[in-house]
């Protein structure tokens, strides 16, 4: 890979504007030297305009998804994609969001660019369980907890059921649910089938990794080697 190259996949500028970068002294070496375009040191030794280059692919964030916030970067309004510097949506390989959440969906949301990671997550047979927190706008009657883990729940507008779900009633209003799939607005066509409504959905968990205490709304950081592997833990 040329510098030139890792620059543009990076999403710092075309390559014609990585080029001009490189050439304007934009990119230095720990010690302050300025690279020239046949150089390419580490990728951790390599400065832009005196900062840490982005980490290379495969990459993966984790992001506390705030509400109002959509998940493609084709929608209009906001989306995720604001949430992070403006060159991560041009960024080659693209993140992608592992397992969407709705607009109005908050919580854990991992990107990728690592499509095969991506799949394996997502995929029912990972055994990545998916935990969310459920405000339900009228009290849980108490056939919700059978119904969800029964294997023959079939939504509206689908004709194979859901795979069973285990609901925690925490109070009268309040549940957490774990899935093991990700269908269309699965948790609200649940409580729509049980003849409930969600007032409020967090995703709190993918496989054993938990939304950090320390990561306010809006906010994301790289994930860690070893909070990758809890996933699957
Ligand atoms: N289920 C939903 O209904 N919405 C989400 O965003 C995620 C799971």
């Amino acid at each position: 890979m040329k510098l030139v190259k890792l620059l543009a996949n990076l999403g710092y500028g075309s390559r014609k504007e990585s080029q001009r970068l490189i050439r304007s002294g934009a990119v230095t070496d720990e010690a302050g030297h300025v690279l020239s375009e046949n150089d390419l040191p580490p990728h951790d030794q390599i400065l832009f305009r005196g900062e840490e280059l982005d980490p290379p692919s495969p990459l993966v964030i984790m992001l506390h998804k705030p509400d109002g916030y959509t998940c493609s970067s084709e929608d209009p309004g906001s989306t995720i994609y604001d949430l992070l510097p403006p060159r991560y949506a041009l960024r080659n390989p693209g993140l992608n969001p592992i397992g969407r959440l709705d607009k109005d969906t908050t919580g854990l949301l991992l990107l990728t660019d690592d499509g095969k990671l991506l799949h394996k997550i997502i995929h029912p047979k990972s055994g990545c369980l998916k935990v969310y927190h459920a405000v339900l706008d009228r009290p849980l009657e108490g056939h919700e907890t059978e119904l969800f883990a029964s294997g023959t729940l079939v939504l509206n507008n689908e004709n194979r059921p859901l795979l069973p779900a285990k609901l925690e009633i925490l109070n009268e209003k309040e549940a957490l649910i774990t899935l093991h799939e990700g269908r269309y607005h699965q948790v609200r066509r649940m409580f729509a089938a049980a003849g409930n409504h969600v007032l409020d959905l967090k995703r709190i968990s993918i496989g054993s990794l938990k939304l950090p205490d320390d990561l306010d709304e809006g906010d994301w950081r790289a994930l860690q080697p070893e909070e990758l592997e809890s996933i699957f833990r």
